[in-house]
């Protein structure tokens, strides 16, 4: 009965005005009724699975679909993955729908689908965050995602995010695929970064006593640069990385062959890196505990 509820609707609207938008807009081929901002089209189950897997999706996360349609994004992510989580979508066919999926599936404990504006939605509990929506919702979302836990997983199907460029993209073949590029999918997937532009405040004992350094970090989304200051000196940083909360970089006290490596790794947790510094190269090589404490936030884009 649902099926054929959507079925004719998209007929309906195929046969009106709508066909000369369907042939306009790709991702705007099936008409919903009531209030949304795209309207549904499915991802296909194979490009399901390779967004899950490329989110490193397993039991111990939390999927939160923003516009599930037909449920099958959290109930794949609990029934192959073994993870749980919820769905909204202001569609009350689909909704319904996808409740039943996921009853019929054995997964409606760990899959549940509430009508709710995506742009309203309490994602706190998020590990993993999916859509398939169109690239000027992806980035209304951005500042609400990029306030989510550091570590947490965008996977997002066919859009990009604006100037948030994604960690990794993949191209998959799928033949079936008619909207958008037609027999191709694009899977983006972001690691929501710690936020650490400004200056932080260190205490290294390379020596007997132990001396002040400071670094400071301008960051950009996952990137970030920056420079370790020493009394007068000013060293810049290299191979900067972050990547949700773990942090690494490195400097060379001068140049030229008596040069030390300064190798920094470590977790940031709020207003703290926690961390280890290893010292130089090889048989002389030591590692030190190392920690930061922030003493001024500077803004980062959202
Ligand atoms: C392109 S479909 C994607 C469905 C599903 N995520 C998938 O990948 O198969 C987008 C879905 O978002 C829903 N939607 C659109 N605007 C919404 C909004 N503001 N709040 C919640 N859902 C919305 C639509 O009803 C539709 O089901």
């Amino acid at each position: 009965m649902i099926f054929m509820e959507i079925l004719m609707r998209q007929m309906k609207w195929m046969l009106g005005t709508g066909l000369l938008l369907a042939l306009a807009l790709p991702l705007r081929p099936f008409a919903q009724e009531g209030a949304g901002d795209v309207v549904y089209v499915p991802t296909p189950q194979i490009v399901v699975e390779e967004m899950l897997r490329m989110a490193k999706v397993g039991p111990g996360d939390f999927v939160i679909d923003l516009g599930s349609g037909d449920g099958r994004m959290v109930i794949t992510a609990a029934k192959q993955f073994g993870a749980r989580g919820f769905g909204v979508d202001l569609d009350t066919v689909l909704l319904k729908l996808s409740n039943e999926n996921a009853r019929r599936e054995g997964v409606a404990d760990r899959a549940r689908f509430i009508e709710q504006n995506l742009f309203e939605t309490d994602l706190s509990q998020a590990t993993v965050i999916t859509s398939y929506l169109l690239p000027e919702m992806n980035e209304k979302l951005r500042p609400k995602l990029l306030n989510l836990k550091p570590g947490t997983r965008v996977v997002a199907h066919d859009y990009h995010m604006g100037e948030w460029h994604a960690d990794e993209m993949r191209t998959l073949d799928v033949p079936e695929k008619k909207v958008g590029n037609p027999g191709k999918s694009y899977v983006y997937r972001w690691i929501v970064p710690a936020k650490i532009a400004g200056r932080w405040q260190s205490q290294i004992a390379t020596g007997a006593a132990p001396a002040n350094w400071e670094f400071e970090f301008e960051q950009r989304f996952q990137m970030f640069d920056g420079v370790a200051k020493n009394g007068s000196r000013k060293i810049t940083l290299r191979v900067p990385k972050l990547e949700g909360d773990q942090l690494s970089f490195q400097f060379f006290t001068k140049p030229g062959d008596n040069s030390t490596r300064f190798e920094f790794k470590g977790t940031v947790k709020g207003d703290v890196i926690d961390g280890a510094l290893k010292l130089g190269d090889g048989a002389a090589q030591k590692q030190l505990p190392w920690n930061a404490k922030l003493v001024q936030r500077a803004a980062s884009p959202q």
